[in-house]
């Protein structure tokens, strides 16, 4: 599993209020995320769910007593070890504690002892969230640099409704992203990835495409975005979905991909080139579907836009990562691409081609070998940063990555 939370242990404080059967919920999603969850129960809270709950989904003991483990001084010791800490449902009572920096049990002590990103997720009823004290105490917490995630509104205990519910456990499974992601090396950095293939419009139902899955260009930017930088993935069409606390551009064809890759590339620290973006397009997209019975139709090809190229000319200081399928002479064929190349033959001549029927190699046909090339190293190992290491993974088929600097 990879994401801002795989590996990161997670500390989850569990308060006394209603919502706290919502945390074992909560404990599960976090857990599925990748990472190791310790449930840190208030003795209230232990009277709304039991700790088995908690120790069952995330495997782990759950903890309540600050007396426990004296000989380990048991919150300093969860304190040092976790990188986030999550109160989720946290009640009017532990923002109060927090605020002031109250320690009296075994949760307010271990997080007055932690000094990583801090999740709040407040639950109460509608008169203690709007009550002056508690008004102050979030005041004094978000100033502090806690992340606060709703409270939502909806229906509360005692037949009431207003706002007071415990924002939905995904919503703060997003917040944790976000907050472990601040803490990265790659925070503050914009990286924008490219993924997948593109679709280049035959008519309205048929296009040239390639088989490129995106699962390279997608671990990238999920990798990026766990290291801390905002991140945009720029992706052809794939059936993957959206990696978390990334923002996702999805487009078809070669043109849109350049579109939206030059617009987010103006404030990129680094570009990361895994998509496949076809080399030619049909020169016209017939509009309607071409008929069968009008016969096999001569399909007039002319280059796409070299958006490698386009960046490569405007990079600046930025980090410019680009990829080449190759079959052949690989080392070869990699030197050549990072020779610039005259325009002049970059734009290259039309190409005919008859899409028939039976099989005949064409430039269609080289085309797709190519493509294919793409493809598996794309469904292939992409491996957790190392963009060097995965291309060289897939060889034969693939050129390893070439960065370009400075
Ligand atoms: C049935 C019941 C429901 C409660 N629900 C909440 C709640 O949703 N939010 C809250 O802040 N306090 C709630 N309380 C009050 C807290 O349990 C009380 O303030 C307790 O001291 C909180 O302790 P803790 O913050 O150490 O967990 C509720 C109390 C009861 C009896």
């Amino acid at each position: 599993m990879s994401g801002p939370l795989a590996g990161r242990q997670m500390l989850l404080g569990v308060t006394g209020g209603i919502a706290a059967y919502k945390a074992a919920y909560l404990a599960r999603r976090l857990r599925e995320h990748g990472g190791t969850v310790q449930v840190v129960m208030t003795p209230a809270a232990t009277r709304f769910i039991g700790p088995d709950t908690f120790a069952a989904l995330t495997g782990r003991p759950v903890h309540s007593d600050v007396f426990e483990h004296t000989e380990a001084v048991l919150h300093v010791r969860l304190a040092h070890q976790a990188d986030v800490a999550i109160v989720a449902p946290a009640t009017a009572n532990l923002l109060a504690k927090l605020a002031h920096g109250l320690a009296d049990d075994l949760l307010t002590s271990t997080l007055l002892e932690f000094t990583g990103p801090v999740v709040i997720a407040p639950a109460m009823h509608i008169g203690m969230w709007s009550a002056p004290a508690t008004r102050h105490n979030l005041e004094t917490l978000r100033e502090r640099g806690v992340r606060l995630v709703g409270p939502d509104e909806g229906p509360l205990a005692a037949g009431d409704e207003g706002t007071g519910r415990m924002a939905d456990p995904d919503e703060i499974v997003r917040a944790v992203e976000e907050a472990i992601g601040e803490g990265g090396d790659l925070a503050g950095r914009h990286v924008v990835v490219t993924a997948g293939p593109t679709h280049e419009p035959i008519d309205v139902v048929r296009y040239l495409g390639n088989r490129s899955s995106g699962k390279m260009g997608f671990a990238v930017a999920a990798e990026a975005a766990a290291r801390g930088a905002r991140v945009t993935l720029v992706t052809g069409p794939t059936s993957l979905p959206d990696p978390p606390a990334v923002h996702v551009e999805r487009v078809e064809t070669a043109e849109q991909m350049r579109a939206a890759v030059l617009a987010a590339t103006e404030s990129a620290d680094a570009v990361v080139k895994a998509a496949a973006v076809a080399d030619f397009r049909p020169k016209e997209a017939v509009p309607g579907k071409i008929k069968k019975d009008a016969g096999v139709p001569d399909v007039l090809l002319e280059p796409t836009p070299d958006i490698l190229r386009e960046l490569g000319e405007r990079k600046g200081s930025r980090v410019l990562v680009g990829f080449a399928a190759e079959t052949g002479d690989l080392d070869a064929a990699g030197r050549r691409k990072l020779a610039p190349r005259p325009r002049g033959r970059e734009r290259g001549g039309r190409r005919r081609n008859r899409l028939r029927g039976r099989h005949e190699p064409g430039p269609v046909d080289r085309r797709r070998r190519h493509e294919r090339a793409a493809a598996d190293v794309d469904e292939g190992r992409a491996g957790r940063g190392d963009l060097r290491s995965a291309g060289q993974a897939a060889a034969p088929l693939m050129l390893a990555g070439v960065t370009t600097r400075g």
